[in-house]
């Protein structure tokens, strides 16, 4: 199990303020921020992130959505990342989300869903890789 995992604080959390709240969430939850940049996707750049989805049907409202606003990609340190953050975050959806999780508490729906954490380790390594180069990671 790896020790680091990409988060992404999407555009309707930026644009509601809530990105310090959910900062403070992850850092009393252990996590350590290795590197962070705020960043506005372009369309090519979220299309690529996402294109797993391309064959979804909520593909094109996905890009729309996270290219609407700058959103704040993140790189975290805990032992266990993937899984103890995804705990942290909740389900995709927030109706389904449990108590005291970031998307329960500030997500608006199972697109506007605040945050984004890699789902297993080889893709953590891959978004990672996507948004920052090694000298931006600032690890011990
Ligand atoms: P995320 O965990 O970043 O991964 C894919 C994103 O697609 C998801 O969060 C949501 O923002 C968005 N999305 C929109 N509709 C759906 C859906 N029906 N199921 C899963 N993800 C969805």
């Amino acid at each position: 199990m790896g020790n680091y995992t990409l988060g992404i604080i999407k555009p309707d959390a930026i644009s509601k303020n809530y990105t310090g709240k959910i900062i403070d969430r992850l850092l009393n939850s252990g996590f350590k921020i290795v590197a962070a940049r705020l960043e506005h996707l372009s369309r090519e750049q979220a299309k690529q992130f996402y294109a797993v989805h391309k064959e979804r049907p909520f593909f094109n409202d996905l890009i729309n959505f996270m290219t609407s606003g700058p959103c704040l990609p993140f790189v975290i340190e805990h032992e266990n990342a993937v899984e103890n953050f995804r705990k942290i975050i909740g389900a995709t959806n927030p109706a389904e989300a449990a108590k005291g999780t970031i998307r329960r508490d500030f997500a608006e729906s199972i697109q506007n869903n605040a945050v984004h954490g890699s789902d297993s380790d080889k893709n953590a390594e891959k978004e990672i890789a996507f948004f920052f180069i090694p000298s931006q990671i600032h690890t011990v």
